[in-house]
């Protein structure tokens, strides 16, 4: 190294000890499951979950090995794990190696992917291993097929997923209860949207850019169980008008009346979250809910859903310092007691349960419980460039898909932020998926 080159801020030992908690995290979410569960096909929407054990493997292979190595392609990636190759209603007729041979692989990869870590070069003159980065994206990679295999285990066929571990969301009552509706007004002006971090953001979330906002008002909490409760009581789900034209056939070919997992028996709604039924608690979140059924919620309500500009200004700008917060709450990274994030709760908890979850502005839960969809399609901010492979992002740019923001219950704290862009078809709802409304001000 010369004396010039700034010395590496990451410890490879950081490094190691988060890889190895993620494959802690993975091992522990399948560790319920048997040999049939695993190869599965629980629903024609998702993977096997043995599919998703090889892919997280050769994915982390592809990047913390053979690229580190020499560069090559995303599109290099082998055969069978593969997900461009091999769509997800696909996946089972695939012949993937049963669960021993498949941590045996993954172990032996991350054996090579260890090695290599402490003679690593974090060379600030390559953003790839600047700050780690290539390492912290692997690492959401993991994270993120996480919350989509408790999506899969949430659909799962036969018995319903008992989890090995459950822990019950870290909340508190309220300070005062949530007023149902009630909403918060954001001033308008210039806003920071996006940011300019490189060790951790994806290429969509960047560069930093500034907007105008008008002034609107946001709900101060996510749309309720209670709130859909009335929807339902009014007839919402068979009132035409409030839907939109592709909105109203998804309703009339889905033939839904409720949210997905709801169950109407003796008089009262149930639902479900893995192996636990219960009556619809009307002060949680409401979860499974797909973009139009939140746009007509929206009209129902005299409202409409926010843009992902007015979701991000509404969670992490400051108006009164004119400053922008990585999450609601501040600078600090998202954990258990600030926010209904990391999987380990199995499901949402009561509105206002978090009091510090708030942001400058007053909107609470924006963080955590449910992702909540936004008006906005996915596309890139003004300036995007790809990085480091157009098949994370750029090939979902258009208007065929809906942002949804601030991460579930389900969501691994690591893949989450202020800033974080999730995307998803309009009609989806086995995502932990919810919204808040908005208004002109
Ligand atoms: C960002 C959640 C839409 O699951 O398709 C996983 C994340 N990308 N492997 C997806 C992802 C590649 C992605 N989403
Ligand atoms: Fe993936």
């Amino acid at each position: 190294m010369t004396v010039a080159a700034a010395p590496s801020r990451i410890a490879p030992e950081t490094i190691a000890d988060a890889l190895l908690e993620a494959r802690a995290r993975t091992l522990l979410l399948v560790a319920p499951l048997s040999d049939e569960d695993l190869y599965a096909q629980h629903d024609p929407l998702m993977s096997p979950i043995l599919w998703d054990l090889g892919h997280i493997a050769r994915f982390e292979e592809l990047w913390l090995t053979r690229n580190l190595d020499g560069r090559i392609e995303f599109v290099e990636m082998p055969g069978m794990y593969n997900p461009f190759e091999h769509p997800r209603s696909t996946r089972a007729a695939l012949p993937l190696p049963g669960l021993a041979e498949c941590r045996a692989i993954m172990d032996e990869i991350r054996g090579r992917v260890l090695a290599r870590l402490v003679s690593t070069d974090f060379d600030p003159a390559d953003p790839l291993l600047r700050d780690g980065f290539v390492y912290r994206m692997v690492l959401q990679h993991e994270y993120q097929h996480n919350e989509t295999m408790l999506q899969t285990l949430q659909l799962k066929r036969g018995a319903p997923y008992t989890p090995l571990l459950r822990v019950p969301a870290d909340g508190s009552a309220p300070r005062r209860p949530p007023r149902p509706g009630e909403m918060v007004l954001f001033p308008g002006g210039p806003v920071e949207i996006g940011t300019g971090d490189r060790s951790a953001a994806y290429d969509n979330e960047r560069p930093a850019h500034r907007v105008e906002l008008k002034p609107f008002w946001i709900d101060a909490h996510p749309v309720t169980n209670g709130d859909i409760l009335v929807f339902i009581g009014a007839g919402g789900y068979e009132t035409p008008e409030l839907w939109s034209e592709e909105g109203w056939r998804w309703r009339t070919e889905s033939a839904a009346r409720a949210p997905k997992y709801w169950r109407y028996a003796d008089g009262g709604w149930t639902t479900r979250t893995m192996d636990r039924i219960g009556p619809v608690d009307p002060w949680h979140p409401v979860c499974h809910v797909c973009y139009h059924e939140a746009e007509a919620y929206a009209r129902f309500a005299g409202k409409r859903l926010p843009t992902e500009l007015e979701w991000e200004a509404a969670a992490s700008w400051d108006p009164a310092t004119g400053a922008k917060r990585r999450f609601p709450w501040g600078d600090a990274p998202a954990d258990r007691s600030l926010a209904n994030v990391d999987q380990l709760a199995f499901g949402t908890a009561p509105i206002g349960s978090h009091p510090k979850n708030v942001s400058p502005i007053g909107c609470h839960g924006m963080i955590g419980d449910v992702w909540e969809w936004t008006a906005s399609d996915f596309g890139p901010w003004p300036g995007f460039e790809s990085f480091p492979y157009k098949e994370y992002s750029e090939v979902f740019f258009g208007t065929e898909y809906r942002v949804l923001r601030g991460g579930s219950w389900a969501t691994r704290p690591g893949a989450i932020r202020g800033t974080f862009r999730n995307w998803d078809y309009p009609i989806r709802r086995q995502i932990f998926s919810g919204f808040r409304c908005a208004r002109d001000a």
